[in-house]
Parts: structure tokens; sequence; C-alpha cells
């Protein structure tokens, strides 16, 4: 009897018992361990994998394909000896429907100016405003438009906001208003009351959410940043969010996870922090996506949702 395939299933995180048992249930046709319960590290077939140790996929002599339980996958690009294997990131119902609802929770937080109320309450005060917009008054702006940020987009469209989107190609997502590429990023912004933004992490984007991108922002913009910390220099917000130029910020991923006890972002009055739950691979849905890379491996068929390494994503 031939032994079965193995699966090795390495997470940072203490969450290993819902994914072995979707595992189990989803692919009986595969033998699966769970790091560091790995004797035999040549007869490892496939790798599912969040925050791996640095070094140790290198060692897996027989590796064929490395699953990534996330959809950003700079962290295994930052590997120096990552090997060279396919390697297929999260893309998933679960991890897409919980980011959209993030971000359709804090663009209507700041739409609805709910920091302010919050604020009036804790002061005891009761101060009405002469205006409250309509979400058609609203202008969003979405940054990156792949599996999350297309997602979301729709629905903010869906709940009536004036939404513009902008990706590296053009794209067309009846309701968003599609801006791509470095020229067209100043009138991206300019048309921008809340940023939103959904890049990957790569050599691209890296510090991209400057100083320079806030001056393009209207006066009184809100920056929500919600996939990864790379993207932002953190100085250059609290400037502009110091100056007056920016009305605040929702940060759920930082430059330094967890966010140091002294980052002044924590007591911040115009920022508001989620310690990086903005959206969270469920293990029953994101095992489908592993049961079909598995198949399509198995049977010679092209992998979908892999990364291109030249470009980062
Ligand atoms: P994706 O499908 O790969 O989409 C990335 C989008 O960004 C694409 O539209 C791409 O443009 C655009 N883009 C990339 N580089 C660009 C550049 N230099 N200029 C302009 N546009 C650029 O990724 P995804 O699945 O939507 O995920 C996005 C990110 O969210 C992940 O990489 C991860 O970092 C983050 N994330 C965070 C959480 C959380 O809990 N906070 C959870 C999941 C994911 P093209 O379409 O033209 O290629
Ligand atoms: C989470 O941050 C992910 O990349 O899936």
């Amino acid at each position: 009897m031939t032994a079965k395939p193995l699966l090795l299933f390495v997470s940072a995180h203490d969450n290993a018992d819902p994914w072995v048992a979707e595992l189990k249930a989803q692919l009986p046709e595969v033998e699966v361990r769970v790091w560091p319960d790995c004797p035999d590290k040549a007869a490892v077939d496939y790798a599912l994998v969040w925050k791996p140790p640095a070094g140790l996929l290198a060692t897996l002599p027989n590796l064929k394909v490395i699953f990534s339980l996330g959809a950003g996958v700079d962290g295994l690009l930052a590997d120096p000896a990552l090997p060279d294997r396919p390697l297929v990131r999260m893309v998933e119902p679960g991890l897409t429907e919980g980011m959209t609802e993030y971000v359709c929770l804090h663009v209507l937080r700041w739409h609805r100016d709910s920091p302010l109320w919050e604020q009036q309450q804790r002061d005891r005060v009761w101060k009405q405003s002469a205006h409250v917009p309509l979400a058609r008054e609203r202008r969003v702006g979405v940054m990156g438009l792949g599996a999350l940020g297309s997602d979301a987009a729709a629905m903010l469209a869906a709940l009536r906001f004036d939404v513009a989107g902008w990706s590296r190609s053009p794209k067309d997502i009846p309701g968003v208003k599609g801006f791509h590429g470095a020229d067209q990023l100043p009138a991206f912004l300019a048309r921008t009351e809340i940023l939103v933004c959904l890049l990957p992490a790569t050599a691209e984007t890296d510090g991209l959410l400057d100083a320079g991108l806030f001056a393009g922002l209207p006066r009184d913009a809100v920056v929500i940043n919600a996939s990864r910390g790379q993207v932002l220099v953190e100085e250059d917000l609290l400037a502009a969010l110091d100056s007056g130029h920016l009305r605040g910020a929702t940060l759920d991923v930082f430059r330094t996870e967890p966010l140091p006890p002294d980052h002044p972002f924590w007591t911040h009055p115009k920022v508001t922090i989620t310690p990086h739950v903005a959206a969270i691979t469920q293990a029953r849905t994101g095992v489908q996506q592993v049961v079909d890379g598995f198949r399509r491996h198995q049977a010679g068929q092209p992998l979908v949702n892999l990364v291109d390494r030249s470009r980062g994503y």
C-alpha cells in the first residue's frame, strides 16, 4: 500500500484544532501533521502555513506546494530561504466577508461621526450637527481592488456611498469609479474623504501612505488601514492628524505587532485601534480552498491564487 500524501500544518497561532478537524473531514486521503510533530521531513508533500519559523520550509526536501493560511504573503516572501515552490495564497469567502464587514463598519462609523458622539457622551455634551450627510454625499476610496477590496468597494456602493477604487490595472466594478496606476493616484486621492487601504505589502507599496499622499487627500479626510503596517508611515500619519489635516484613522495593522505599549497610537484621540482582526481565515471555507488546490495539483491541473513572486502578491 502506498503512503498517503503528507500535509504539514504550521501556525504561529495556537489554532491547530479546528484546522486539523476540517482537514481530516474534507481531505481524508491526506495524512495531516502539526508542526513540530514531524519525524520525517522528507515525507512532507504539502505545507499549510501561517508565520512559519524562517528557514523551516527550506528543510522539507520533497515539498510540492506551499498553501498560505493568510491572504497576505509578505511574511513568507521575507524568508530568504523560502523554497522555489508554487505558493498559493488564501482567497476564501469567510476572509472576504469578514473584511467587508470590517470596512463597512469603520466607514459608516466615521461617516456618521460616531467618534464625536462617543466623546460627547463621555463629556455629557448635547450638541447636534447642522448637517448629517447621507452616504450618497460621501466619497469613499478603496486602494487595492483584489479579492478583498473589490468586495468591500461593491458593498460600500450598495450602501449608496460614492465609491472609487484604485489598483495597478484597470477594473470594472459596477457602481465603483475606477482609477489605476501612479498617474491616476492624485485624482483618486483628491476625491476621497474616507480612504480604505487594502493593498498588499510589497516593495512598491512600502510606505505609500506617507505625508505626500495624506497631503493629496482633502482636509478632514479619514484613513482606514486594514492591509499591512508596512504600507503606512506611522510618524507621517501622526503629523497629519496632529496638524488637523486628517480627521481620524482606524488602524488594524502595524509595523510592529503586537503594537508596543508605549506607542502613541494607543492614546491618540483621533485613532481607533483593532488588533489585526479585520478578517480571519475561516477553517471550514479555508480548508475548502486547500482541498481544491490539493486536488488540482494531484490531477496535474493549474493552481489558482498563485503568488507572483516578482510582484510580491
Ligand atoms: P489581492 O487580491 O492580491 O489584491 C491586491 C490589490 O492591490 C489588487 O487590486 C492589486 O492591483 C492592488 N495592488 C497591488 N500593488 C499595487 C500597486 N503597486 N499599485 C496599485 N495597486 C496595487 O489581495 P487581497 O486578497 O485583496 O488582500 C489584500 C491585502 O489585505 C493582503 O495582501 C493582506 O496584506 C491584507 N489582509 C489583511 C487582513 C487583516 O485582517 N487585516 C486580512 C486579510 C488580508 P491589480 O488588481 O491590478 O493586480
Ligand atoms: C491576514 O492578515 C491575512 O493576510 O490573511
